[in-house]
């Protein structure tokens, strides 16, 4: 595996691929690598000649209290599971690379609306953050394909909002949730859970599952749905931030008659902020 640190020299490197003929998949990530980001990997191998994964853990979609510093990095082990993974590339930038004119000169994407709901609501700016981050990476790897993981569902669903509205040339695809063998969905912010609180954080992913039962059985009282799960959730000890049946499309409440529906939830454990979510397709 190559490991670039510069835009330039990732930028000729990739571009002698695609002289070639060669097309090139991308993952973004953040680094510590669990096994959900190597599924990405894989899928991003399956269709395309090369893959490039990026680790930078982007400070501008962080709030000023929330995890940037402690979030965890695992520079050498994550070098291991590529190579492993049989990856070919790791672009590997620091902040200056990737802010060479500082972050509050930066020039910034925002996609309106569908960022302000959900996760959005709680971490003012994330969002904006990602978009940002995400198209200055697209612009320098210039990969046929992207794949994000659809544990971040709004993510997936802002970024792929961004790329048809700035018609940026890259086919975005998802990779599904993988779990812990309780339905825990697999995050690198799953090291901040308590080994106390560890029993019972797979309560999001059974409230999510229950509420998708109850819809699949012909249950289209969404609001009194949402709040068992919030009571489900608080009963095992979590704070909820919140627990929304939406539509896939949208993101907003879906509606009754909604037949792509996604539920949603975020909630708090001492130390990290878990989220999840479930879709359902009605006849
Ligand atoms: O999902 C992540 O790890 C990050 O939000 C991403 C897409 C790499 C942008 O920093």
């Amino acid at each position: 595996m190559q490991i670039f640190h510069h835009v330039t020299s990732v930028r000729e490197a990739l571009g002698k691929e695609r002289a070639a003929g060669r097309t090139v998949g991308f993952v973004p990530t953040m680094g510590n690598l669990h096994q959900a980001h190597i599924e990405l990997v894989k899928i991003a191998q399956q269709h395309c000649d090369v893959v490039v994964v990026s680790i930078f853990v982007n400070p501008l979609q962080f709030g000023l209290h929330e995890d940037w510093d402690k979030y965890p990095r695992t520079y050498e082990a994550d070098i291991a599971k590529l190579q492993d993974a049989s990856c070919d590339y790791l672009f590997y930038p620091d902040e200056k690379e990737i802010y060479p004119n500082g972050m509050a000169e930066q020039t910034r994407v925002v996609v309106p609306t569908m960022t302000d709901v959900l996760c959005g609501a709680s971490r003012p700016g994330h969002f904006e953050g990602v978009t940002t981050v995400v198209s200055k990476l697209f612009n320098i790897v210039q990969p046929d394909e992207a794949v994000f993981g659809i544990k971040d569902f709004q993510q997936l669903a802002v970024i792929r909002r961004m790329v048809e509205d700035l018609c940026i040339p890259v086919k975005i695809t998802a990779g599904e949730i993988f779990r812990e063998p309780d339905g825990l969905a697999m995050s690198s912010r799953n090291s901040y859970i308590t080994p106390e609180e560890r029993p019972r954080v797979s309560q999001l992913n059974e409230s999510l599952n229950w509420v998708r039962e109850q819809i699949e059985q012909g249950n289209r009282e969404f609001l009194a749905l949402e709040a068992e799960a919030v009571k489900q959730i608080e009963a095992a000890g979590f704070k909820v931030d919140y627990f929304t049946i939406s539509s896939s499309r949208t993101l907003q409440p879906a509606a009754h008659d909604d037949t792509e529906i996604t539920i949603l939830g975020a909630m708090y454990t001492q130390a990290a902020r878990l989220i999840d979510n479930v879709s359902l397709t009605l006849g």
